[in-house]
């Protein structure tokens, strides 16, 4: 980024398969793969520094339960991005938001009790909560990527004890407004359904939306919401499992005081990497958030060129893009028409749920030019070498049509 050290270049595609992460192990050579929602950009100086020094004197322990400079880190950060004013006695380390958010449903709701989310889905909320001995309902999203207000109400009229919110949505990137998650509020409140919002995306809203922590929304979002929030996605650190529940209110604190201690099975060198993150990551997440919002801007152009049949709304955060691929006619998993023609593994999006059936994609390395789509309508091995931040992920709709959802993080 003009202005600023920070070195977002991508390494090569030779380079990216020696990483030993699912995204680029599971792939041959040749492939780029798009399929995990972790980007390639290199880590924030800061951080790799500090990480570093931890390796140099062994810092390789057990955590504290709790870590003062951690919690100030996190309180600053939030504060200072996302107006969001946070309680440092309130804040708990878990060590991933999908463990915070299966234990606080455990400790929300008995075995067998229903368990709602919106789809499409961040595709382990089905098979972890189901997992975890829960009943699964599901609102689909309306055409806009808002929870629709009548089927939200059904669904709570069936008896949910907890709704897991996605704010900001993966994969839509949808913004959801304070006047949206102030209704949401109020119905789940009256319904006496708890809310868990997950908001492991919100330093990665792009210009153009405002997030609204869902603990900044209304009283009734405090009276029954915790939410949960890391380093993780924005930083590019899942590997390190670190994250961080969060409460404001008594009645939420209880319920977290139920948790059995998580600090020990969260890891010494996340909670490293996330202070500094939190501390000395906003010029690195700048550069990332600008890059990103390029990307974006990249992305609809070379969809108007090459792909005007893929219909998309361009998300509002984070990297991944949604695309409606229905007219492509690649059937229902339109994923292995990529991969097998085109060499670009894309996630499926299918897996995302119903609503969401098709592909979906992460990648990171910067779109250069519009050769990344290629004007057949495959993405082509050649692009693969460019480097570029896009996400692609395409998803298909069972019925009555099929989407393409993209996302664009590299
Ligand atoms: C919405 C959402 N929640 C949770 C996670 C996983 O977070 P963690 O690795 O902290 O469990 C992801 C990862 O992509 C995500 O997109």
């Amino acid at each position: 980024m003009p202005g600023t050290a920070v070195d977002l270049t991508v390494p090569s595609l030779a380079d990216l398969h020696r990483r030993r992460s699912e995204k680029w192990a599971l792939h041959d050579e040749d492939v780029l793969s798009l399929t995990v929602a972790e980007m390639d950009f290199p880590i924030a100086h800061p951080i790799r520094e500090a990480l570093f020094a931890a390796i140099d004197r062994n810092d390789l322990g057990y955590a504290l339960a709790r870590t003062p400079t951690l919690t100030g880190a996190l309180v600053g950060f939030v504060g200072r991005r996302l107006d969001w004013a946070v309680d440092p006695e309130q804040v708990t380390v878990v060590p991933d938001v999908m463990v915070g958010l299966i234990e606080l449903c455990r400790a929300i709701a008995a075995p067998g009790q229903a368990v709602a989310f919106a789809t499409p889905a961040y595709p382990p909320f089905f098979a972890e909560l189901q997992g975890a001995g829960f009943r699964l309902f599901t609102v689909d999203l309306d055409a806009q990527g808002r929870i629709e207000l009548g089927a939200l109400d059904s669904v709570l009229s069936r008896g949910v004890a907890a709704f897991v919110l996605t704010n900001p949505h993966n994969p839509t990137g949808h913004v959801a407004t304070r006047e949206e998650l102030a209704l949401l509020a109020e119905r789940c409140a009256a319904a006496e359904t708890w809310v868990l919002a997950d908001e492991v995306h919100a330093p990665m809203v792009l210009p153009g939306a405002d997030h609204t922590p869902w603990l900044e929304v209304s009283d009734a979002a405090r009276e029954y919401g915790i939410a949960l929030t890391s380093a993780s996605k924005a930083f590019n650190l899942a590997a390190l499992k670190t994250a961080f529940i969060v409460t404001a209110g008594d009645r939420s604190r209880e319920i977290v005081s139920r948790l059995t201690a998580q600090h020990d099975h969260a890891s010494l060198l996340g909670m490293i990497a996330a202070e500094l993150a939190f501390t000395e990551g906003d010029t690195w997440l700048d550069a990332v958030v600008g890059q990103l919002q390029l990307n974006r801007t990249q992305l609809a152009a070379d969809l108007a060129a090459q792909l005007p049949e893929v219909h998309w709304i361009p998300p509002q955060a984070t990297y991944l893009a949604w695309l409606d691929c229905t007219r492509l006619g690649l059937g229902d998993e339109p994923e292995s028409a990529f991969l097998t023609q085109g060499r670009v593994a894309l996630g499926r999006g299918l897996d995302y749920g119903q609503p969401g059936a098709g592909t979906s994609v992460s990648t990171s390395q910067r779109v250069q030019n519009t050769s990344a789509m290629p004007s057949a309508g495959w993405p082509s091995p050649s692009s693969a070498n460019r480097s570029a931040p896009l996400l692609l992920v395409l998803r298909r709709r069972v019925d009555p049509d099929s989407r393409i959802a993209v996302v664009f993080a590299r």
